[in-house]
């Protein structure tokens, strides 16, 4: 049985787990003010809030109800426009009328519920992070600037207090009481329900949820997928001595909020900020991004060229996999049967050496890679150490370029030797002509963002 609240209501369904909250929402429980636009979480119309117990204390954040499976709300709090109303308009209601920053209606649900999720989660200290707050929702009318108005007045007028967040968002009208008790209702509820509501005979995994409902819709609404989204066991961000582990169930949003990755990678958030938006980092997991092996997935890359290892089990036995031996061939993967992938590790970096990543698409946010990739590299005295780069959208696969890494290694790093590496990276590649580009600006492409990557940690040096 799966249980949740929803708004003030406690659910107890025996749907397949599979099952979107889309659809139960709006067709179970008749909550129409959750809207459906693309189904594929670019819209953010179906956006909803999720509490859940994270370090024993409740936590929200958005996600799009639609690539969202009822199996993954078990024990959480599912928040739809519906349940942050009060007698009169909330806060952030009022400032979406006073500003005129509504038109047709059909995607204000979702800006309200986003910037409402923000207000009880302390991020809207200023006028850009209330903005951000919404960066998966998409207006078609009204024109973002009434609705950055909106915002920037709930940032201007709405007083955060960090240690009691739900009172000071009831005390300022921006949620109902009723989340006081949301809580105490849900460790009880974790207090006696069973974690994994049910077991999928298929041995179809699911994780966040972001690709497999883009990719297989119609499959997923019936299946009883093994969730690895709500086994806490696998959502972890460890470091011990210099090794870093993930376990299989960390999300995109866990690393950007993790201090381990804050103070290893200096423009984490620049680099979070390109991949996808604040709602589906939230429900998209790092595995899943692996497993996907799309030729541009963003983690996969910036993993790669990070030496990172697998530990994969197909819970009896368990074996370590380095990422770059995971790719076999375009969405082939090295699995033995029943395996999936359990924690993902890998060595911090040092100290003195410098790791960049870089992503080039069509429009700076909210798309996928035409090309991307990710340089790490230690430099002593002018002698390279260790080079590992990575590329995405120019092979079948995410690919590390073994034989351009290791010939800088060893060499003085002088421009000679950094444009004799570029020549070898056009060998190691064979992009392919696409909606994305054609195979000789992808090409090109690379090149450009190799020479990016020396440009941003080698500032002093002319080395192109
Ligand atoms: C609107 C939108 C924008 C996006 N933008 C980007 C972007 O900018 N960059 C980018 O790289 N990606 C992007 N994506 C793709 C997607 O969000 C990522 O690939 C995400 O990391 C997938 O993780 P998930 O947990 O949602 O995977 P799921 O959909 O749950 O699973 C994906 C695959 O992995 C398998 N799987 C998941 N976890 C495991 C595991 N531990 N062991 C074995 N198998 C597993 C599943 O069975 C499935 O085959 C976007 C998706 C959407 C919908
Ligand atoms: S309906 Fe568009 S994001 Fe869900
Ligand atoms: S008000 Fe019409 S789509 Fe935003």
């Amino acid at each position: 049985m799966i249980q949740f609240l929803l708004n003030d209501e406690v659910i107890q369904t025996g749907l397949p787990s599979g099952t979107t909250l889309l659809d139960f929402i709006r067709y179970e429980k008749n909550l129409t003010g959750t809207k459906i636009g693309c189904r594929e979480g670019d819209c953010g119309a179906c956006t909803i809030l999720v509490g859940d117990i994270q370090n024993n204390k409740l936590v929200y954040s958005n996600a799009t109800s639609c690539l969202m499976a009822i199996g993954n709300a078990h024990l959480k709090h599912i928040v739809t426009i519906e349940g942050i109303n009060i007698a009169e308009q909330t806060l952030v209601q009022k400032s979406f009328t006073d500003f005129n920053a509504t038109q047709c209606g059909f995607c204000t649900p979702g800006f309200v519920v986003s910037l409402t999720g923000a207000c009880v989660s302390g991020k809207v200290q200023t006028a850009n992070d209330a903005t951000d707050a919404m960066n998966g929702n998409i207006c078609r009318c009204t024109g973002y600037k009434s609705i950055q108005r909106a915002a920037a007045s709930i940032a201007a007028n709405y007083k955060i207090f960090p240690d009691n967040l739900l009172e000071g968002a009831v005390e300022q009208h921006i949620i109902p009481s009723y989340f006081l008790t949301v809580e105490s209702r849900l460790k009880k509820m974790r207090a006696t329900a069973q974690p994994h509501p049910q077991q999928s005979n298929s041995g179809l995994k699911l994780a966040g949820g972001t690709d497999l409902y883009v990719q297989q819709h119609e499959r997923m609404v019936q299946e009883h997928p093994q969730l690895l989204a709500t086994q806490d066991a696998l959502r972890f961000i460890r470091q011990e001595g210099n090794t870093c582990t993930l376990g299989a169930a960390t999300t995109v949003s866990d690393m950007a909020s993790s201090p381990v990755f804050q103070q290893h990678f200096d423009k984490l958030d620049a680099w979070i900020k390109l991949v996808s938006s604040t709602s589906i980092r939230n429900m998209a997991t790092i595995a899943g991004n692996f497993v996907n092996a799309s030729p541009i997935g963003d983690l996969s890359v910036f993993f790669l060229s990070l030496d990172t290892r697998l530990l994969l089990t197909d819970g009896t036995s368990e074996r370590m996999l380095p990422l770059r031996s995971f790719y076999k061939g375009y969405k082939t993967l090295n699995w033995m049967p029943g395996e999936y992938i359990q924690s993902i590790s890998f060595e911090l970096p040092h100290p003195e050496s410098r790791f960049n990543f870089e992503k080039v698409c069509k429009r700076t946010h909210l798309d996928i890679a035409s090309v991307n990739s990710a340089m790490h590299i230690h430099v002593q005295d002018g002698i390279v150490q260790h080079c590992s780069i990575s590329a995405g959208g120019v092979n079948p696969v995410p690919s590390y370029l073994t034989r351009s890494s290791k010939s800088l290694e060893g060499k003085p790093l002088t421009g000679d030797s950094v444009r004799a590496m570029l020549q070898l990276v056009q060998e190691e590649i064979a992009p392919i002509s696409d909606a994305r580009g054609s195979a000789t600006y992808k090409r090109l492409l690379l090149q450009q963002l190799i020479t990016a990557h020396f440009n941003q940690l080698f500032p002093d040096f002319d080395l192109i």
